[in-house]
């Protein structure tokens, strides 16, 4: 390990603390939707902090920001660090905000001590990582990787209409730079578990050597509106009924592949009065697994389960898979880094694979890349009781730094050569 720099761990926990303010709820959780006002002002408060570190922030037309700390040797790509500031409407404080204020305690480090890299350093604050208000999920990290583009993100829609372009320019954060334009030499992203695995191993540091494959739908049931006591049961078209069976189908799936997960998340059901038969419903389906092809089973099962299920309902149905993001294995020259990080701090550590999506699984495709995961209580996250110690949060910024400055050095040899 090139130094023995520390973050600051009162620092990293007062602006955690001092950022759950901008969207905080009742319950001590964070309800901060991709480019809502609570979005903007959180922003508004990074790019502010950067600046102060006498960084430039860029923006690019996905919203995504940049925050670049020049290096000794500009001509290196920058190492990147970072993850998101989007939550969902009933998030917690830790969720994607522990990357993103993380790495800018690893910045202000740096700054404060006035640390040279070679390469330059740069923290991302991703748009839109939760895809609850605009789906998908990491959407903006999938422009950046080319994954998706960005005509498409732009038309996608909330559930009132609103467009992510519209939403986007509102808050004032669509930028002049192309998603993708530059490159990055690695990209660190710091995130709390949001499992239970390290805690009941008592570990500090999830060493993380992938992401599992995900795979998004939607299905909307028809039937028919109808008088809920004029109308006799072998008369119904009741949609509603076939959404029931079919949220014990995807149930099931989950059950049988795992450690797959299958959910029903969203649900809206028409015209939701309690004296219509409802006659339509929208619902979605998150299947997700390690394995592609167990994928492709479990994806086989709920197709044929809606077409068993709701046939003899008298129901029709429309199904779309909305969005895929393929099972990601992270680059073992930065996981190595990590290890190394880890092991300098004397930090307990074991190597998992993410349940969740990232947007390192999407930066995975462009660039080297890991993730390095530290506890959450109970394993709760997407949670507004989501809860990550004092002390957890300034080991996973810790290890975050080390890991940047030991690839730093990795990176110096190598262009020597
Ligand atoms: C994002 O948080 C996801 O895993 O869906
Ligand atoms: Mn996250
Ligand atoms: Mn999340």
């Amino acid at each position: 390990m090139p130094t023995n720099l520390s973050i600051n761990s009162q620092r990293l926990w007062d602006s955690l603390m001092d950022t759950a303010k901008f969207g905080g709820t009742e319950k001590g959780g964070i309800c901060r939707l991709a480019l809502s006002d609570e979005d903007r002002q959180v922003r508004d408060w990074f790019k502010a902090q950067c600046e102060t570190l006498g960084c430039t922030v860029r923006v690019d037309e996905a919203g995504n920001m940049f925050a670049v700390r020049p290096g000794r040797r500009n001509e290196l790509a920058p190492i990147a660090m970072g993850s998101h500031l989007d939550t969902q409407p009933t998030g917690g404080k830790f969720d994607g905000v522990l990357g993103v204020l993380g790495a800018l305690e690893v910045l202000r480090t740096l700054h404060e001590q006035d640390y040279q890299t070679n390469a330059p350093i740069e923290v991302v604050n991703w748009t839109n990582e939760e895809g609850s208000r605009f789906p998908p999920a990491m959407m903006a990290s999938g422009v950046f990787a080319g994954a998706l583009t960005a005509e498409y993100i732009y038309q996608q829609t909330d559930r009132d209409g609103v467009t992510f372009l519209e939403a986007l320019e509102r808050i004032g954060y669509r930028g002049p730079m192309k998603a993708g334009d530059h490159k990055f030499s690695a990209m660190f992203e710091l995130h709390i578990e949001q499992g239970p695995v390290l805690e009941s191993e008592k570990k500090i540091v999830g060493v993380v050597t992938g992401v599992q494959g995900m795979r998004w739908y939607e299905v909307t049931i028809k039937g028919e509106d109808a008088h809920t006591g004029a109308t006799p049961m072998w008369l119904r078209k009741n949609a509603l009924v076939g959404a029931a069976r079919m949220i014990e189908v995807v149930d099931a799936i989950g059950q049988k592949h795992q450690p797959g997960v299958a959910t029903v998340g969203l649900i809206e059901n028409k015209p939701n009065s309690r004296n219509v038969v409802p006659g339509e419903v929208f619902f979605t389906v998150d299947l997700r697994h390690p394995d592609e092809n167990t994928l492709d089973v479990m994806e086989a099962e709920l197709r044929a389960a809606l077409e068993a299920s709701l046939a003899p309902l008298r129901l029709s149905y429309e199904e779309k898979r909305i969005w895929s993001s393929r099972a990601v294995k992270f680059a073992p020259e930065l996981i190595d880094c990590v290890r190394r990080a880890a092991a300098k701090s004397n930090f307990g550590m074991r190597d998992m694979v993410s349940g969740a999506g990232h947007d390192a699984a999407y930066i995975a495709r462009v660039a080297p890349t890991t993730m390095i995961f530290v506890p959450c209580e109970g394993g709760l996250s997407h949670n507004e009781a989501e809860s990550t110690s004092y002390d957890e949060c300034a080991a996973g910024a810790q290890v975050l730094l080390d890991a940047v400055l030991a690839y730093d050095e990795m990176l110096a040899g190598e262009t020597r050569k």
